[in-house]
């Protein structure tokens, strides 16, 4: 029996996570520790809020006081870090807390792991830390050795994490791993991120806004694979590594939102081309060889068999959405569209 500490459970990445470990490992325990932003909602967890293995802390991963009582109380084997502020568009508006959490909050939780000893403390990146790629070379991808090279304050500050991590590592001794995945899809994903915010706009006849020509493009993996990936690593991963999780489905940004409005039988012309992304990383691509053939990790989805479940999801899930708008969420979107 193993006792999981997992960070930003309440949100997208974080609650696929916990609805998945806890339902696979019923002997093994899972604390989910969220301080609840904006992002962060009850209503992902209430699936697997009555089950024994399972408890909620309400709680920030930068309060040092809290999160050491909290491992001196449960005893952790692995700690998962997900929790991070986590949209590009809101680093744009407000660096700071971008920091505070994303830096700051992971080395309190390392240091906790340093005074309360640990089996594994898994770091959850991202493939932003490596910049991006020109559009005219289809044959680069991102591997574990590609430079560290930031374009926004979100994926400097996870890049700032991740060099932190490795850090602990080497020079404090701590059993560690990151994993740096592609942009992720699937249930519980928050409308404010391009996927989301299309099928919902979609559905209610809105203008779909597209950055710049929309020639970007995205590397998408549903998180159900991002979650396996996480599993396998903290199970057979190696102490030190870093690891890529990808599944190679690039899509531009406009094939996506074409796809969405035909699965949907929304017309083309509410997509409205708006001023682009400061900063706007062209090109993610994922070389994930490493995962597999080490770890033996492969994805279960591609893009084409996993949008329409995701899509699906939404039209079921109304009410969840409903229920995890804040007003908070609203205020950001009028603002960011009306500097667009
Ligand atoms: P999200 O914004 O949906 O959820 C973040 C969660 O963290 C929320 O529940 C929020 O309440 C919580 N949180 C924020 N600040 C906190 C703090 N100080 N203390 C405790 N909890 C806090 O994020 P997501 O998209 O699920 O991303 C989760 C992680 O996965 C992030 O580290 C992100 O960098 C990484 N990641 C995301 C993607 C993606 O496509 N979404 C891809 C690769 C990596
Ligand atoms: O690559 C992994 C990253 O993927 C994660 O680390 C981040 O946490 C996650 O938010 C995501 O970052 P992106 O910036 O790629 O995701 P986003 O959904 O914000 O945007 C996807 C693409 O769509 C990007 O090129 C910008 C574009 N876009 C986005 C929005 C919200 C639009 O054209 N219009 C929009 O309204």
């Amino acid at each position: 029996m193993y006792k999981f500490l997992v960070t930003g459970g309440a949100g997208f990445n974080g609650g696929n996570f916990c609805h998945y470990m806890v339902n696979k490992y019923p002997d093994d325990v899972f604390v989910c520790l969220d301080a609840l932003t904006y992002a962060g909602n009850m209503e992902t967890l209430a699936p697997i809020l009555d089950k024994p293995n399972f408890s909620f802390v309400h709680g920030n991963i930068c309060d040092r006081e809290l999160v050491f009582s909290l491992f001196e109380r449960e005893k952790f084997d692995f700690v998962v870090n997900f929790a991070a502020e986590s949209h590009v568009d809101r680093s744009i508006e407000n660096p700071r807390i971008f920091l505070e959490t994303n830096i700051l909050g992971t080395q309190t939780l390392m240091d906790a792991c340093r005074k309360y000893g640990i089996r594994r403390y898994h770091q959850v990146s991202t493939d932003e830390v490596y910049g991006d790629l020109p559009l005219d070379r289809p044959d680069l991808f991102f591997t574990e050795e590609t430079p560290i090279r930031t374009s926004s304050p979100y994926s400097a500050s996870k890049a700032g994490a991740d060099l932190l991590v490795m850090a602990y590592h080497r020079t404090f001794g701590l059993p560690v791993t990151v994993s740096r995945c592609s942009n992720n899809y699937g249930p519980y994903h928050f409308p404010e991120k391009l996927i989301p915010l299309v099928i919902k706009k979609a559905l209610a006849d809105e203008p779909i806004p597209v950055y710049g020509n929309g020639a970007n493009v995205r590397d998408w993996l549903h998180v159900h694979d991002h979650c396996t990936a996480i599993d396998c690593i903290l199970r057979k991963g190696r102490d030190g590594e870093v690891y890529n999780i990808g599944g190679h489905n690039e899509k531009s940004n406009l094939e996506v939102v074409r796809t969405i409005l035909h699965a949907l039988g929304k017309p083309e012309s509410l997509i409205t081309f708006v001023k682009d992304r400061a900063g706007h990383d062209l090109r993610y691509a994922m070389d994930p060889t490493k995962i597999m053939t080490e770890l033996g990790w492969k994805p279960q989805y591609t893009f084409e068999t996993g949008i329409g479940p995701t899509i699906q999801w939404n039209l079921d899930h109304q009410d969840w959405l409903a229920n995890i708008i804040s007003g908070e969420y609203l205020r950001f979107m009028e603002k960011n569209y009306r500097r667009n």
